[in-house]
């Protein structure tokens, strides 16, 4: 029986990619082999990454100006990566601070580039974004990073800055996907898949191409942009089980109905979520500023954690898992990506209800 999967990442996959990775999985396209044992070099596996990059670009409405590559190493990879490709040696690069992945963001960069913190949410614990009024740009700076939406804190950008010449540079792992978006106005955006895309261990990069050119730090052929737009992301080898696997994810959301009707769905998802917390009157509570609340990622806190450890086992023996919060804020999370239905959402809403009906 399959569980209702409420997981930050790896996240729970569509059920009709998992029964046609299972009827393919012997036998890929009449090939007489898993898709994971032919050579990337191949046709069919060539064909089968244009095919991808063909229905990527449909379903996020990337404009031709800009690359999509298929990178392994994860959203932290590049994290790293970004200031190495985009800044030269002594600039600066922008970055707001909306919370945990922010500031792992700066992280990576710190070891490469100077960083110049734009502003930080930090001291209202993450509970809102800073107000544009609070930012301090650099005016040179060689782009500006911002985390599309914190996983952990549940904090999500609804409206990316302008870029007014300095290229905006997004960290989309939890929201990609989730609306439209507007690419155009994104100089580089990357998602780590795990958790709209999906599965781990295949990252997507959405470069403008204007940017490739930029020379960036002395570095490995492997750790440049450009090179792995001009190979078709196989640089090396790609992990092309993974690659194939997002395909059948991307194409099951285009067979959806693409971004507009996930876009739907989760604000429905989520208001279903937060109104059952805000009208549980204090029993649930999660304190993100409402124009900035998640769409994705729910965290709450339940309002004496010694419940905590029963809400976990009784929500298992319920059959819903992923449900335990980052530690860095303790309490409950559920992820609502795409894949996770509307019904799921509902039975979790009212779990919760029985659960404060008994435990309150
Ligand atoms: C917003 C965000 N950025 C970056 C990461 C790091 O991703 P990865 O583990 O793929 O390096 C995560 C992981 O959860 C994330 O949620």
């Amino acid at each position: 029986m399959r569980s209702l999967n409420f997981s930050a990442g790896p996240a729970q996959l569509p059920l009709p990619v998992l029964l046609q990775l299972r009827d393919e999985l012997l036998d890929w396209r009449g090939t007489g082999a898993s898709v994971a044992e032919l050579s990337h070099r191949g046709k069919p596996f060539m064909a089968l990454a244009e095919e991808i990059e063909a229905d990527a670009r449909a379903l996020l409405e990337v404009p031709d100006s800009h690359a999509v590559l298929f990178l392994s190493g994860g959203a932290t990879t590049q994290q790293a990566l970004i200031p190495m490709n985009l800044c030269a040696p002594g600039e600066v690069a922008d970055y707001l601070v909306t919370g945990h992945w922010s500031k792992v963001a700066i992280k990576q960069a710190a070891a490469i580039c100077s960083v110049n913190e734009v502003a930080s949410a930090e001291g209202h614990a993450f509970t809102r974004l800073p107000p544009v009024s609070e930012w301090r740009r650099h005016p040179d700076a060689a782009y500006f990073h911002v985390t599309g939406n914190e996983t952990i804190h549940g904090v999500e950008v609804f409206d990316l800055p302008e870029s007014d010449g300095t290229p905006v540079v997004a960290d989309l792992s939890s929201n990609i996907a989730s609306r439209p978006m507007d690419f155009s106005k994104i100089g580089l955006a990357y998602a780590g898949a795990q958790k709209n895309l999906g599965p781990s261990g295949i990252t997507l990069t959405v470069v403008d191409r204007a940017l490739l050119a930029r020379e960036g730090m002395p570095r490995p052929d492997i750790f440049k942009f450009a090179s792995h737009a001009a190979q078709g992301s196989m640089l090396n080898t790609p992990p092309t089980l993974n690659w194939y696997v997002l395909g059948l994810c991307i194409r099951w959301m285009l067979n959806e109905g693409g971004t507009r009707t996930f876009e739907q769905s989760n604000l429905e998802k989520s208001a279903a979520l937060y109104s059952t917390i805000d009208q549980s009157s204090g029993f649930y509570t999660n304190p993100i500023e409402a124009s900035c609340r998640s769409r994705m990622n729910v965290p709450f806190v339940l309002h004496d954690s010694a419940l905590d450890a029963v809400f976990l086992e009784e929500s298992e023996r319920a059959n819903m898992i992923g449900l335990k919060g980052h530690k860095a804020v303790g309490g409950m999370r559920a992820s609502l990506y795409n894949a996770i239905p509307l019904a799921d959402v509902h039975a979790l809403c009212d779990f919760m209800q029985e659960f404060q009906r008994r435990h309150g």
